[in-house]
């Protein structure tokens, strides 16, 4: 039987697509992280987001996957404007508060709402408000589909990296 040793134009049987080897393929992409947040009453309510990924620029759109079981997704879907912050480097901590199941995870967060009520992180690289545009099925997740309406970025502000379960920083190339 051919093996890749001798023939390494082909590549081995690919291992069997299971739960655990999918987390850790999708994992060995890289991304940015976003916190996604609006008030609700007073109160930010939001999550930590790595599925953020740019779309269209006419018209300005982004996309985020939610996962069905997410508690927090069906409070900010009713919102009239959400708040995208990419968060920056040093800001791992953070992320993984804003993506804590226990405790209020605004505590200790700087954060300030915009009029139409989008919840924006302190520090951060990037700001966006976006609108809700449409929603498709995206298997075990959702897949939001979002009109954005404003952006500040905040230039030489590095962003938080997330690859293989870790927040890392960007080094540059060459
Ligand atoms: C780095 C990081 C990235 C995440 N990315 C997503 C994501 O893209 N989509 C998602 O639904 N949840 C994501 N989560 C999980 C949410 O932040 C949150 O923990 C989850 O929605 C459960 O909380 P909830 O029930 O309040 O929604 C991520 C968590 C971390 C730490």
């Amino acid at each position: 039987m051919a093996t890749s040793a001798q023939n390494p134009s082909r590549v081995p049987a690919p291992a069997e697509l299971d739960g655990a080897t999918l987390r850790q393929a999708f994992g060995a992409y890289p991304t940015g992280v976003v916190a996604i947040g609006a008030l609700r009453g007073n109160e930010p309510v939001g999550f930590a987001a790595s599925s953020f990924v740019s779309i269209s620029l006419e018209p300005p759109m982004a996309a985020v996957s939610v996962a069905r079981t997410s508690t927090t997704w069906p409070l900010l879907a009713e919102a009239p404007v959400l708040g995208l912050s990419v968060l920056s480097h040093g800001q791992g901590a953070l992320c993984r508060r804003l993506a804590s199941r226990n405790g209020n995870r605004f505590d200790g967060v700087s954060w300030q709402a915009t009029p139409d009520g989008a919840v924006l992180i302190g520090d951060a690289a990037l700001w966006l408000t976006a609108r809700v545009n449409a929603v498709y099925d995206g298997g075990d997740h959702e897949i939001v589909l979002m009109e954005l309406l404003t952006a500040e970025l905040f230039s030489g502000v590095e962003p938080l990296v997330f690859h293989t379960s870790q927040f890392r920083e960007l080094i540059p190339h060459g």
